[in-house]
């Protein structure tokens, strides 16, 4: 074959777009209901962006990024994830000076060099939400239950929630000194992985899927909150309890990037292999500094399309049946031929969905095209028919046929007449 599509990449193929364009129409909905406008920003951005919202020593920064030098000579990044785009556009916009917070959310491709496996892709699309603005854990909640709301709408059973609060930066560093006291002197006994994490990141070691078994009595970072982190982290799970979301502790829960403060959450399903995180988030109430803004805070999350649509389809309980048509027009005849444009193009702009044959086939063909489309009708010109200003509309589940005037075909297709 001449070319075909690079490693990690998907083409989506009409039919899968149908169930695509459901799950998308599910997001966009939820969010109109939740309050969250669309925000869209480039597909690229500065590496240093990257570098400084998503942390150096993180997975993405350190291996995955698509990074190249434009014809200008900067340093540019495919962005791997989409809060730190949107934290720029914040800043970079000054959201911060409206009088209300910034509930904003994407749908997009997002890049990263990984390898390959099931619901593992180096482009992926996210839909994602950030709301910028508040500390209130009444909207930590508010987040959560829209990304559980999205899963339960589009259909998805067995969705999982876990959360944890990874604390502040201080309480982290408190914990981490703890934490390195229980793992150096197993050191030797853990996976590469862990050996090296243990260096770089070592809230990311009780993570690891191979050593579970060594780290039974690990400590646990909620007993090293302060105050303030724990009180937030109580008001966020009542506030779950009061929206009847059902949520797990999991306080060995460490996202992937640097950015998070307080509340971190995961939602789970079983379905794609080995892999069972299907979306991810959590608050970052230095991020925005960090990128050069103000002092604001946010929390947000994004969900992996691809794995939702996996797992959609794994469970089959997609409604994602493509959309039928609601007329296929049929003509036997030369000026039956000529006309069926025109009609046809009168139904489209009358708002309904119409097609034709254009390969010049038999009337049987035609009839099995308008089943394979699922049409609601079929509508039939001959030249005799057209001659009396006439068609027979056939309706498909019935069966049932009239002749109704051309001019009334709109009309009686919508059921008005
Ligand atoms: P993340 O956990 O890196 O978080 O990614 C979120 C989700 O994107 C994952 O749970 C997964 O479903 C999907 N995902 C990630 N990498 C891949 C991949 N290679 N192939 C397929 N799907 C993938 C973030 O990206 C944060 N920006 C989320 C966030 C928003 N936190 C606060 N606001």
């Amino acid at each position: 074959m001449a070319f075909q599509k690079m490693p990690g990449t998907q083409d989506f193929l009409p039919g899968a777009t149908d169930t695509w364009q459901f799950v998308e129409n599910k997001a966009r909905d939820i969010c109109r209901r939740f309050n969250f406008r669309e925000i869209r920003t480039p597909m690229f951005e500065s590496t240093d962006l990257f570098r400084r919202g998503v942390g150096e020593t993180t997975d993405i920064v350190e291996k995955e990024m698509y990074t190249f030098e434009d014809r200008g000579g900067r340093s540019l990044t495919l962005r791997p994830e989409g809060t730190a785009g949107v934290v720029r556009s914040y800043v970079e916009n000054k959201l911060y000076g409206e009088p209300d917070l910034s509930k904003l959310y994407y749908i997009g491709p997002m890049f990263r060099y990984e390898r390959q496996q099931a619901g593992r892709y180096r482009q992926f699309h996210q839909f994602g939400v950030e709301a910028i603005g508040s500390t209130e854990p009444a909207l930590d909640a508010e987040v959560i239950a829209l990304g559980y709301t999205f899963y339960t709408e589009v259909g998805l059973r067995g969705v999982r929630v876990e959360i944890n609060s990874v604390g502040t930066p201080a309480v982290r560093a408190a914990f981490r000194a703890k934490l390195l006291e229980f793992l150096e002197p197993k050191r030797s006994i853990l996976c590469k992985d862990c050996q090296s994490r243990i260096d770089r990141n070592p809230l990311r070691v009780l993570d690891c899927k191979t050593d579970q078994k060594h780290f039974e009595d690990a400590p646990s970072i909620l007993d090293s909150l302060d105050e303030e982190c724990a009180a937030h982290f109580e008001k966020v799970k009542a506030y779950l309890t009061d929206m009847d979301i059902p949520f797990e502790i999991n306080s060995r829960l460490v996202r992937g990037l640097d950015y998070y403060t307080h509340t971190a959450f995961e939602f789970k399903a079983e379905g794609i292999g080995a892999i069972d995180t299907i979306g991810g988030g959590g608050r970052y109430n230095g991020l925005v500094g960090e990128i050069g803004g103000p002092d604001q805070p946010g929390v947000g999350f994004g969900l992996g399309l691809e794995r939702t649509v996996l797992i959609l389809e794994h469970q089959q309980s997609g409604e994602a049946a493509a959309q039928p048509l609601d007329v296929y027009l049929v003509a036997l005849g030369e000026a039956a031929e000529r006309e069926v444009s025109r009609l046809l193009h009168g139904l489209r702009r009358a708002g309904l969905t119409a097609d034709r044959d254009y390969q010049g086939r038999k009337m049987k063909a035609q009839m099995k095209s308008a089943d394979r489309y699922s049409a609601r009708f079929t509508a039939i010109l001959g030249d005799d028919e057209l001659a009396s200003g006439q068609i027979a509309l056939k309706q498909m589940d019935t069966g049932e046929q009239r002749m109704v005037p051309l001019a009334e075909l709109a009309a009686a297709i919508k059921g008005e007449n």
